[in-house]
């Protein structure tokens, strides 16, 4: 039997369930989200939201500083965009029930890198899960949402499920998505008049990352092999302070304690960042995270210290409490008396799925909101705390355009076959899914990391498309499973991440290539791939 709604939301963070809120007034909706509810990066999310919420700020200070992180490619409207809707947005998270700290009744506003005024609005250093708390308890009281947890969305339908392969040049359009429901250990069809991806990130392709298991780049895979186009994916932002030695997923220490007065120290005590930048520990994560791994380098230490033993410890225990108690009771570590030894670590794909100012992607139909998106407000480097409200802002905006589709609303959604899995086997050998991700993940670590250079980059390049043969042709013979769907999209985009290193042939934000340091004009555009995989 088909499954229809009006809104297929993919993904279960601040993107999809903002979305999933607003379009329950205008429809069906089913959430799919392919772990429980709550997992999912937004939970982890420490330092909060940023917004122009303070006497002494302004728009335009918001504005110039996201741009001026960005390096010269952000996209202007899409910044002013962010900015200006951003603080009603943040009212809006409120009003869902979201409990932002505050100090004497007034919102108590954070710094961060980046930022020229304090305006990180926060739940202490756990922003990130009272939010999707409170997301979810809003969900769970509308009916008109239906969710649906262990359901992996595995590919995006398009004609070419109804009839092949399109003819070129023909428009595509979204029409639902083939989703595994792992409970039950089979793929799905679930068709939709408006498909909304909101995957998340893929900090998983590298070896160290902060971001949790969920975040494989499922998203851009899909919308990748539907067709819809990809931008600016050498951009990865590797955060600067993740607890060293902490396991996988490695546990961030927030860019907050940093704007509160915590300091880099080199192992001979030196505070290294002001050789760097002027504004020290709090320049922006690019700069930051290159310093770090400057100095690994040249002193051959594993980490440096983030200190903030000079802060009194009240305020520090009172200010993180998730961060000191996690430091103390999992680490064994006094935050209070003693230095944080940190690592930088992969945390966020500035870029993805293409859209426009209405979160609508290249396919018709088809939107793509929060991590997974390319609006065009990060540029070369996201600005701290820009990311979760990037997530509201275009997900509001993306409903106002369905909202005045009403033929887009009332289309008649097409016959669409059942997954096919004849002729496949169940895998047996769980051993090369294992081997093959681990495989991904060091590449990418090593030779697609913070400072890049041709050579390692090609290096990675022949050992990814060896992997993407083996798992293509894994792929075509097995029954479809979870580790061999997320594989399979680890792979797509550690190539997307490595085609787009090689095709920039300058150093911007926070791609650095060795042969090429300088940043030019000529180079001061996105890098687009196209279904082809072609690099425009
Ligand atoms: P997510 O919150 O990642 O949600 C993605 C959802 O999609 C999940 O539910 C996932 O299970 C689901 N999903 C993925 N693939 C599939 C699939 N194939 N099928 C079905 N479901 C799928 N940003 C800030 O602005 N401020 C911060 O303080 C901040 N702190 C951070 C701290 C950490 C440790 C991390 C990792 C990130 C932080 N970020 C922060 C970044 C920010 O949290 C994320 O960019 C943001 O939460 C992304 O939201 P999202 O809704 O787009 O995706
Ligand atoms: C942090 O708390 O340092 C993370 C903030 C972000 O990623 O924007």
């Amino acid at each position: 039997m088909n499954e229809e709604y009006d809104f297929i939301v993919i993904g279960s963070g601040i993107a999809g369930l903002s979305f999933a809120l607003d379009a329950s007034r205008l429809g069906s909706v089913l959430i799919l989200t392919k772990k429980s509810s709550a997992e999912s990066n937004t939970n982890y999310a420490q330092g909060g939201i940023a917004a122009v919420l303070s006497p002494d700020d302004t728009p335009e200070l918001h504005v110039r500083d996201t741009i001026s992180a960005g390096v010269g490619l952000c996209h202007a409207e899409a910044v002013d965009v962010l900015v200006r809707e951003g603080p009603d947005r943040v009212r809006e998270l409120m009003n869902r029930g979201v409990a932002f700290t505050r100090e004497n009744g007034v919102l108590d506003l954070g710094l961060e890198g980046g930022h020229s005024r304090r305006r990180i609005v926060h739940a202490r250093d756990r922003s990130g899960s009272e939010i999707e708390r409170a997301l979810l308890q809003a969900v769970s009281a509308e009916p008109g949402i239906v969710v649906r947890e262990n359901h992996l969305a595995v590919d995006l339908i398009t004609q070419h499920q109804e009839r092949g392969p399109g003819t070129p040049g023909e428009r595509l359009r979204c029409s639902g998505v083939y989703a595994l429901d792992a409970s039950a250990g089979a793929v799905k069809k679930f068709l939709s008049r408006s498909t909304i991806l909101c995957t998340g990130g893929l900090g998983q392709v590298y070896r160290h990352t902060t971001n949790p298991l969920i975040a494989t780049g499922d998203g851009v895979a899909m919308a990748h092999r539907a067709g819809a186009a990809v931008a600016n994916m050498e951009f990865i932002q590797f955060h600067p302070t993740s607890l060293y030695d902490s396991g996988s997923p490695a546990f961030l220490i927030s860019e907050a304690i940093r704007g509160f007065g915590a300091v880099l120290r080199n192992m001979r005590g030196d505070e290294f960042m002001l050789r760097y930048d002027a504004r020290g520990a709090l320049a922006p994560r690019d700069i930051v995270a290159r310093a770090i791994d400057a100095e690994l380098k040249k002193t051959g230490d594993d980490y440096v210290h983030l200190d903030l033993t000079h802060l009194k410890a009240d305020s520090i225990r009172r200010g993180f409490p998730h961060i000191h108690q996690t430091c103390q009771e999992k680490f064994g570590l006094d935050i209070t008396s003693a230095p944080i030894p940190v690592v930088p670590a992969a945390h966020y794909a500035c870029g993805g799925v293409v859209t426009d100012l209405h979160g609508r992607t290249t396919i018709d139909h088809l939107y793509a909101l929060g991590e997974v998106a390319m609006t065009g407000v990060h540029g070369a480097n996201r600005l701290a705390s820009n990311s979760l409200l990037e997530a509201v802002v275009f997900a509001h905006r993306a409903l106002g355009d369905i909202r005045s589709d009403r033929a887009a609303r009332a289309r008649k959604l097409p016959v669409i076959p059942g997954w096919d899995d004849s002729g496949t086997f169940d895998p047996e050998e769980w051993v090369l899914i294992e081997h093959n991700r681990r495989e991904i993940q060091q590449t990418m670590w090593d030779y697609v990391g913070i400072i890049r250079s041709t050579h390692r980059l090609e290096r990675a390049q022949r050992r990814i498309n060896l992997v993407r043969e083996e798992i293509e042709t894994f792929f075509r013979r097995t029954t479809v499973v979870e580790g061999l769907i997320e594989l399979r999209n680890l792979a797509t985009v550690a190539d997307l991440i490595v085609r787009s290193a090689l095709a920039r042939k300058e150093s911007r934000g926070l791609h650095y290539v060795t042969d090429f340091p300088e940043t030019r004009d000529e180079w001061l555009s996105d890098t687009v791939i196209d279904a082809d995989g072609r690099v425009a």
